[in-house]
C-alpha cells in the first residue's frame, strides 16, 4: 500500500521534494511506498523543473487537505495565510502534516499543536530549523535524556552571508547587502532575515522544543544587523572576536533559589571570540551549538537552506510519519477513547515558557563612542559607567575621525538594565556626539 502525499507548494522546496520522492533509488526503501498523490500550485501554467503528470496538478489547495486519500499533507508554500489554514483544515480532516513553515509554526504553534493532539495526528517540522541540518528530531529524540541549558545558533544564512563578507572585504552593511542582493542570497526585500526576525522565529521554535513549552514570540528579544559596520567588525578583529548574528536561548539564572524558573530567548548581533566553535561558521552555513547535562556541548553544522537541504529534512519527516503509519501507529487511541501519539515525536507541552526582560540580562558589552577630542572625555564616560554599577574591562581611543574621537569600551559582566541607565546619561552628554554602536560579547564562559 501506498501512502498518499499531498504537497501543497512547487517552489523551490517543494521541487527538491519532488525530485527525492521520484527518485528513490541508494535511499530509503521505504521512500518506494510514498506516493505523490496530489500537487497544489497557484499556476498550471508555469513551466516546472520536475516532470508530473499534468493531472497530479491543481490549484485547488483546500480540495488536497480535505481529500480522503491523502494521507500526509506537506506544507511548503511558506507565510502565514492560506498556510495557517491549510495546516488546521488538514489536521481538522484527520490528515498528518509535514512544514518547512517557521513564520506560521512560530506564530500559530499553540493553535496548530493543539488542533492536532485533539485529532491524534503528527505535525513535523524538521526543515522549519536550520534547512537540511538534523536539530529538531535530535533536540526531540536523541538528547532528550539531557537537561538542556543553553541553545545557541547561527540559523540565518543571509546574515551570516553578510557578515562574512563584512569581514573578508573591509565593506560596509548597505554596499554587501546591495551586492548580496544582485547576487540572489538575500531578498529583495530583506527585512525578515535582516533585522533578525527569521532567526527570532526559528530560536522560539528551538526554545520550545529544548525548555519543554511554548514561547510567545512577541517575547523574544529581536535585533538585526543593520547598525553592525565595518568600523565595528574592525574593532571586533582586534580585540579577537568577530561579529555573528546570533540566536540564543537559555535557562535564565535564578534570583533566589525557589524563584520560577524564567528562560532567555533573543537574537542579535554578538562579537563571538574567534576561539569558539560558531566562530567559523561562514557564509551562508548555518550552526546550532546545544548544550546539555550530561552530554555536553554538541554542536550542528551544514546548510541551512536550499531546495535539496530542506527537501531532504521534509522527506525525512514523510518518512517518519510513513513509518508510523506502516505499523498502524499513526491514529492509535488509549481506552478513553483520546488519541495516543509517539510522545518523541508528538508535542507534549502546553503551558507557556517564562521569558525573563532583556534588561535582567547579565553579559558584557562592547559600545563605540564619537566624542569631542577634549581633556576628560573618557573621564567622564568612565565615572557615568561605574556610578551604574558598570564595570569597565578596557577604554580605548583608537581613531580619530576628523574632529571627533572614536572611544571604544569593553564592559566586564553588567546587568543590561544598569548599562542602558548608563547609556541614556552618556546621550545626553554635551561632549558626545554619537553612541555609534552597542554589542553584546559572547564569552567562552557565558555558555556554560
Ligand atoms: N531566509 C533564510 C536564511 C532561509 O537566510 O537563512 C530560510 O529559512
Amino acid at each position: 500500500m501506498a501512502f498518499k502525499i499531498g504537497l501543497l507548494g512547487l517552489g523551490t522546496v517543494g521541487t527538491g521534494t519532488v525530485q527525492i520522492l521520484l527518485n528513490p533509488a541508494q535511499r530509503h526503501p521505504l521512500l518506494q511506498e510514498l506516493e505523490i498523490y496530489r500537487v497544489g500550485v497557484r499556476s498550471l501554467d508555469k513551466a516546472r523543473t520536475v516532470e508530473l503528470p499534468t493531472d497530479r496538478l491543481t490549484t485547488d489547495l483546500e480540495a488536497i487537505v480535505t481529500d480522503p486519500n491523502v494521507d500526509i499533507v506537506v506544507e511548503v508554500i511558506g507565510g502565514l495565510e492560506p498556510a495557517r489554514s491549510l495546516m488546521l483544515q488538514a489536521i481538522a480532516h484527520g490528515k498528518h502534516v509535514v512544514t518547512a513553515n517557521k513564520a506560521a509554526i512560530a506564530r500559530y504553534g499553540d493553535e496548530i499543536f493543539t488542533a492536532a493532539s485533539k485529532a491524534g495526528v503528527y505535525v513535523l517540522l524538521e526543515a522549519a530549523v536550520g534547512g537540511g541540518i538534523p536539530v529538531i528530531e535530535p533536540l526531540k529524540q536523541s538528547l532528550c535524556s539531557n537537561r538542556i541549558h543553553t541553545v545557541t545558533g547561527i540559523i540565518n544564512g543571509t546574515t551570516n552571508y553578510i557578515l562574512t563578507r563584512m569581514q573578508r572585504e573591509g565593506a560596509d552593511f548597505a554596499a554587501v547587502l546591495a551586492d548580496a542582493q544582485r547576487l540572489g542570497y538575500a531578498e529583495a526585500d530583506p527585512t525578515a532575515d535582516v533585522d533578525g526576525l527569521d532567526a527570532a522565529d526559528k530560536i522560539a521554535i528551538l526554545a520550545s522544543l529544548a525548555f519543554g513549552g511554548r514561547i510567545k514570540l512577541p517575547e523574544v528579544h529581536c535585533e538585526g544587523i543593520r547598525q553592525v559596520s565595518a568600523a565595528d567588525i574592525a574593532y571586533a578583529e582586534k580585540l579577537g572576536f568577530v561579529i555573528k548574528l546570533l540566536a540564543t536561548a537559555k535557562r535564565s539564572s535564578q534570583p533566589q533559589p525557589d524563584a520560577p524558573e524564567q528562560l532567555q530567548v533573543r537574537v542579535h548581533p554578538t562579537l563571538v571570540p574567534k576561539i569558539h566553535p560558531l566562530a567559523s561558521v561562514n557564509d551562508v552555513y548555518n550552526a546550532i551549538l546545544i548544550e546539555g547535562d550530561p552530554v555536553g556541548q554538541v554542536m550542528f553544522f551544514g546548510p541551512g537552506a536550499g531546495s535539496g537541504p530542506t527537501a531532504s529534512a521534509v522527506v525525512a519527516d514523510i518518512l517518519n510519519i510513513a513509518a508510523l503509519l506502516k505499523l498502524g501507529r499513526g491514529c492509535a487511541t488509549q481506552s478513553d477513547g483520546t488519541p495516543l501519539l509517539d510522545p518523541l515525536l508528538a508535542c507534549s507541552h502546553q503551558h507557556y515558557c517564562a521569558i525573563a526582560p532583556i534588561t535582567d540580562l547579565i553579559t558584557r558589552f562592547y559600545a563605540r563612542f564619537l566624542t569631542e577630542d577634549t581633556p576628560g572625555v573618557i573621564g567622564k564616560l568612565g565615572t557615568c559607567f561605574g556610578a551604574h554599577n558598570v564595570s569597565l574591562e578596557s577604554v580605548v581611543q583608537t581613531d580619530v575621525r576628523g574632529d571627533q574621537a572614536e572611544i571604544v569600551v569593553v564592559t566586564h559582566n553588567v546587568c543590561e538594565g544598569d548599562f542602558r541607565k548608563a547609556l541614556d546619561e552618556i546621550h545626553a552628554m554635551e561632549a558626545v556626539s554619537r553612541v555609534a554602536s552597542t554589542l553584546r560579547v559572547l564569552e567562552t564562559t557565558e555558555s556554560k
